[in-house]
């Protein structure tokens, strides 16, 4: 069940600023930018520049890099909100710092997503909306319910509209085999998943990938970050023969020498999403937070 009030204020913050003028208008939603700056020492400030005592608001604040900062800021919104008497706050972010972090692969490491898990639902938010979150069943263990919303189709829609619907689709791993498949069924083409191994000291991807004979492929994945695994397996395609193959992603990290690694494994170009600000955005996750937005209406 969503929000108890016939209204809800959408506080947008610092992070997702960029996103608003996407947002389409929603009945019963008014929109509240959050004021914010930085101090000199990198501190950051919040204040909501109108009353929220008895309101309930939906924070649509994403966690992408600098991700402390926006971590903070979303910890500071909560807070401020249920401080000033608001009725229940509910967090939106597009991408969700940490959660690839999801278990102990390393004796010793910190489960970074779980202690974030447990932040919120401390601070009070009563549930959180992500999308595409990097491992889904972390939901089963969430103190805080967590709604994973997917943009396959999103991204699919997109291929279409840039003549790639026909594209043949390759992705990575047995989660990434599910987007494949999402996208391939969405355009009613075939998809193939790779193999793929991180060496968890040294960062090196190994990919295996049976042959793929066609024209041309598009490369999906939920995360670009330093590019590696997508470079591999652009790699793997254009030794094959493929002739083009690009490279998709919902949330584009890019991080380092990442583009770089991936243009010059053969990519024709990267395609990403704005659930986090990039310059290779072509499709927009907007709809799917909208979505959110209204479920929490009902
Ligand atoms: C792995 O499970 C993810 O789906 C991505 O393949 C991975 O996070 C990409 O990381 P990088 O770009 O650093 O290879």
């Amino acid at each position: 069940m969503g929000v108890t009030s016939i209204s809800v204020i959408l506080a947008v913050g610092p992070a997702s600023r960029y996103l608003i003028e996407k947002l389409p208008k929603i009945k019963d939603v008014r929109i509240m930018e959050i004021e914010h700056k930085i101090f000199p020492d990198g501190e950051s400030y919040i204040r909501f520049p109108e009353e929220v005592s008895g309101e309930d608001l939906i924070v649509l604040q994403g966690t992408h890099p600098p991700q402390d900062r926006h971590l903070i800021q979303a910890i500071l919104i909560g807070e401020n909100a249920l401080d000033l008497g608001a009725r229940s706050i509910t967090l939106i972010s597009p991408y969700l710092a940490y959660a690839r972090q999801d278990k102990r692969f390393l004796d010793g490491e910190a489960v970074s997503i779980k202690t974030i898990l447990k932040t919120f639902h401390q601070v009070g938010y009563r549930k959180i909306y992500t999308i595409n979150i990097h491992s889904p069943w972390i939901a089963e263990d969430s103190p805080i319910p967590l709604i994973d919303l997917r943009a396959e189709r999103v991204l699919a829609q997109h291929l279409k509209t840039v003549g790639l619907g026909d594209s043949f689709i390759v992705s990575m791993g047995k989660k990434g085999e599910e987007m494949a498949s999402m996208v391939a069924r969405a355009l009613n083409t075939g998809y193939a998943s790779a193999e793929s191994s991180r060496d968890r000291r040294t960062g090196e991807v190994r990919v295996e990938l049976g042959e793929v004979s066609a024209e041309k492929a598009v490369v999906v994945d939920d995360i670009i970050s330093t590019g590696g695994t997508m470079a591999s397996v652009i790699r793997e395609l254009k030794k094959m023969g493929v002739k083009s193959v690009y490279a998709a992603c919902i949330h584009a990290l890019l991080v380092g020498g990442a583009v770089e690694k991936i243009m010059s494994s053969g990519a024709e170009r990267i395609i990403a999403s704005d659930t986090i600000p990039n310059s290779y955005t072509e499709y927009s996750v907007a709809g799917l937070i909208a979505e959110a937005i209204r479920r929490e209406l009902r």
